[in-house]
């Protein structure tokens, strides 16, 4: 019966349009490995794979499959042993940085014969949107809720029991207007209207007349009931009790997600799989649905307001809801300005010089740079440069291979016990790469990796073909459309009601879940869109271009932020907030300005930016753009702000106003910590629409290259030797510095030790040449003065250089009057310095 119940549930409701990526066990040479936090009895009747980031994950997930989760909103809910317990959140504060709506539950439903125990509710069927939820006594005695996001009603069809709804908030005060005192009160008919401390519910019985008991706690059925009750939260709006009233007859039991495709726009629609009237169904729809449907009969007289704004209704049971999708594949559509084309060559040649191959300690910092890497190759190939490509990818390959080793400690494995690629240790660890063992940031992770291993298979079939099977899992974990795949999940990170992905999964319980980097969900789905091109499965990449359109309107609706807007369907209604330009960490109960590891302005905006790519100028629109800069301003001419912030600014910016974002980068020797790469910064500005017209890039001031020696203010020769590596102006020749090119400027290397010139960051150390590689604590700037002297500026603090009472030099001068002018005299490279 179970069983049936499902097939007939994925069957009647299973979407059509999309097979699986593939079906295969998932090859993976580390084999299989088993979380340590398994799903609870309710998923008793079912195997692996299981969703691990849906809004209802938490009736199944550890310690205690009873965490609070959010939905079915607008309710928030709790599947304990004792019953379905939900409520609507009556708080929404506002504390200066984020909205928060308070959880609380209002009331309990379950039936007088309920065991009470773990095992005696289960999931019977569920969706990309659903779950259906079974609490049951032997010989079926019990009820089932059909728990759909969106409906206002909870829907309780009871089997053969007695109805037993518990008050959560408070005592029930009055039931059909009679006060509850000490003795109960009866009731008898088909709808009743209850209060306690939360407000006042609407009763609906569709199995007709029931009579009630109601104590101060409890209203308990008189007789063993069949047949389906209803219960709905009253609203502020005077007619909400007629509008729950003249749809209560119709509920949804699930919804089936479906999509059609023509060219370069997709229609997404929701079928809601209704009992009853379907054309009357009353659901509720949040303001990225109300942005998106088509010819939507909106009703007015209800609305819930929760995190995510108000919820409004619609009346029928198909939604359409209509995207525009990305157009832009590998490369931006348009060639890189000439102005700028010598300065990308410049630090493109430099950058794939140095390339270092990444070992993977996790999924998460090596993905960046693996897609870093790649986006160097694509570079190259775009400016003609096909020499460079074949060194970047030997770099990549050598990193991936990692991957594919048996002898690793940071390995992928197939996990068994909710169906899923994983870091291996982190299974049983929740600490190692951002919980991905857990299921958390797979699509941030996953996206990066793919996006690498696309742009390899693009240029090295061979690889392809050794490494196809490996990659394919890691697209199946994050982007598999189908039901049919038997070891994956449909689309993992993605809430289709909520508009969005989600990075949390199944550790913290499975509740509170958030997304705090919306950018890389984004560019998860770009690395799954050029995953699908390098297959060459057009239905895959539409499906994948409809995720980051999705995750795209979700990302602007919900993220951004538009201080000066008067939209009155603005998800946040408090000016507060939306005076913070940018949301730093959705959540299911708030929504806020912060970070969970930094609180710098330039910080929550780059997270929510990042990995700036080509794809996603159409996600960046100028009105946002404008408000983040000037939100940012005062934080991008702070030294003590990181230039790898600066530079993803500068980079998104550059949609707006190129000229300005090229300018300002050139002071920057940071480029997006470990995807550092100026070639990247300045081909971005340089492919952008430039609305304004004009040159983009302005030639850079180069530093003088060749080989030096350094003659102070004070007259003497700077020095520094393997001794006494401190650059200090003391001697009457001094040593012989070769000063050569870097993005951002250049490095100086002392040519008889071979080391580099390195700068304190804070400025308090002198200078000293003793670093093996050239990075950014290496590089300066060395700037020619009208009297044909140099001034030297230390990239790392943007800090000019002076002497100190002992001639050492030193990074700590604010300005440029107070630099130490220097003398630059060119020497042989024979000429030997003592
Ligand atoms: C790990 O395995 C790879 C591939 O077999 C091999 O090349 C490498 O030397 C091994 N590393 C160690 C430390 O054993
Ligand atoms: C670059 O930094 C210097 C020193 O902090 C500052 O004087 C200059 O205005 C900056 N240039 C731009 C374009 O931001």
């Amino acid at each position: 019966m179970v069983l049936l119940l499902c097939l007939w549930a994925f069957v009647s409701f299973a979407f059509a349009a999309i097979g699986p990526i593939d079906t295969a066990k998932p090859a993976l040479s580390r084999g299989t490995v088993v979380n340590a936090a398994p799903p609870g009895p309710f998923f008793q009747d079912f195997k692996p794979p299981f969703p691990t980031t849906g809004w209802w994950v938490g009736y199944a997930a550890a310690p205690s499959q009873d965490s609070v989760v959010a939905g079915p909103f607008p309710y928030m809910s709790r599947a304990l042993d004792t019953g379905i317990q939900f409520g609507i959140s009556n708080t929404r504060t506002f504390d200066g940085t984020s909205v928060i709506q308070t959880t609380q539950m209002d009331w309990e439903a379950s039936y007088v014969q309920n065991p009470n125990t773990h095992a005696s509710h289960k999931a019977t069927a569920w969706d990309t949107q659903s779950v259906t939820v079974k609490y049951f006594a032997s010989s079926d005695v019990g009820f089932t809720t059909y728990l759909v996001p969106g409906s206002p009603y909870m829907t309780l069809n009871y089997n053969a029991a007695t109805i037993l709804l518990t008050s959560r908030n408070g005592n029930i005060l009055s039931i059909n207007g009679q006060n509850i005192g000490n003795s109960p009160v009866s009731v008898t008919g088909t709808r009743f209207t209850v209060t306690n401390s939360a407000g006042t519910y609407v009763v609906y019985s569709l199995g007709g007349s029931i009579s009630l008991s109601a104590s101060q706690t409890t209203l308990t059925g008189s007789s063993i009931f069949t047949g389906v009750i209803r219960l709905a939260r009253v609203t502020a709006e005077s007619t909400s009790q007629a509008v729950l009233d003249q749809y209560s007859a119709n509920y949804p039991i699930g919804v089936a997600l479906d999509y059609t495709f023509s060219g370069d726009t997709s229609v997404m629609s929701f079928t809601y799989n209704v009992v009853g009237n379907a054309a009357n169904l009353l659901h509720l729809s949040w303001p990225h649905h109300r942005k998106r449907l088509v010819n939507p009969n909106l009703i007015t007289g209800l609305s819930y307001l929760t995190t995510k704004g108000h919820m409004k209704p619609v009346i029928g049971n198909v939604w359409k809801l209509s995207y525009a999708l990305p157009t832009i594949t590998w490369l931006p559509p348009r060639d890189p300005q000439a102005s700028c084309i010598q300065q990308i060559i410049q630090a493109l040649e430099y950058e794939i010089a140095h390339l270092t191959v990444a070992v993977p300690g996790d999924f998460y910092y090596w993905g960046k740079s693996f897609q870093a890497t790649a986006r160097l190759a694509l570079i190259a190939d775009h400016l003609g440069r096909q020499d460079l490509i074949p060194a970047a990818l030997t770099v990549m390959k050598q990193s991936f291979a990692y991957w594919t080793f048996t002898n690793q400690t940071t390995y992928a494995a197939y996990e068994t016990a909710w169906g899923g690629v994983v870091n291996g240790p982190g299974a049983t660890d929740p600490n190692v790469d951002f919980g991905n063992g857990y299921y958390n940031d797979h699509h941030f992770h996953y996206g990066y990796m793919l996006h690498g291993a696309a742009v390899l298979a693009k240029y090295d079939s061979a690889w392809w073909k050794t490494n196809k099977d490996f990659v394919t899992a890691f697209a199946r974990d994050i982007g598999n459309p189908s039901t049919a795949d038997p070891y994956f999940t449909v689309a993992r990170c993605r809430d289709w009601f909520a508009g969005h992905s989600w990075a949390s999964g199944i550790a913290n319980g499975g509740g509170s879940r958030d997304q705090e980097s919306v950018g890389e969900a984004v560019n998860g789905y770009y690395g799954l869109i050029l995953f699908a091109d390098i297959i060459g499965n057009q239905d895959l990449k539409n499906w994948a271009r409809l995720l980051w359109a999705t995750e795209v309107d979700g990302a602007q609706t919900y993220w951004h932020l538009y201080p000066n807007a008067n939209d009155p369907d603005t998800p946040y209604p408090e000016a507060g907030l939306r005076s913070l330009t940018t949301i730093g960490n959705v959540m299911d109960y708030q929504a806020g300005a912060w970070l969970f590891w930094g609180a710098q302005r330039s910080e929550i905006a780059a997270i929510q930016l990042l990995p700036v790519t080509p794809i996603n100028e159409d996600m960046y629109d100028a009105a946002w753009l404008n408000g983040v800069w000037n939100y940012v301003s005062s934080e991008l001419v702070d030294p003590t702000i990181g230039d790898d912030w600066k530079s993803i600014i500068y980079m998104a910016y550059g949609e707006v106003d190129p000229q300005t974002a090229f300018a300002r980068s050139t002071n920057i020797t940071g480029w997006g910590g470990l995807t550092t790469s100026q070639a990247f910064l300045i081909y971005h500005l340089a492919t952008r629409k430039n609305p304004a017209g004009g040159n983009i890039c302005t030639a850079a001031a180069a530093n003088p290259a060749g080989t030096f020696t350094i003659r102070a203010p004070n007259g003497k020769f700077v020095s520094s030797s393997a001794s006494s590596p401190n650059l200090v102006a003391n001697a009457d020749a001094g040593s012989s510095f070769l000063f050569a090119f870097m993005p951002g400027g250049g490095s100086i290397q002392n040519k008889a030790t071979g080391q580099y010139v390195t700068a304190d960051q804070n400025g308090a150390a002198p200078l000293a040449a003793a670093r093996a590689v050239p990075q950014a604590w290496e590089n300066f700037k060395v700037l020619q003065q009208g009297d044909g002297t140099y001034v030297i500026l230390a990239g790392v603090n943007s800090r000019y250089i002076t002497l100190d009472s002992t001639g050492a030099l030193i990074n700590n001068g604010a300005t440029v009057s107070a630099a130490a002018k220097f003398t630059l005299t060119t020497t042989s490279s024979l000429q030997v310095v003592s």
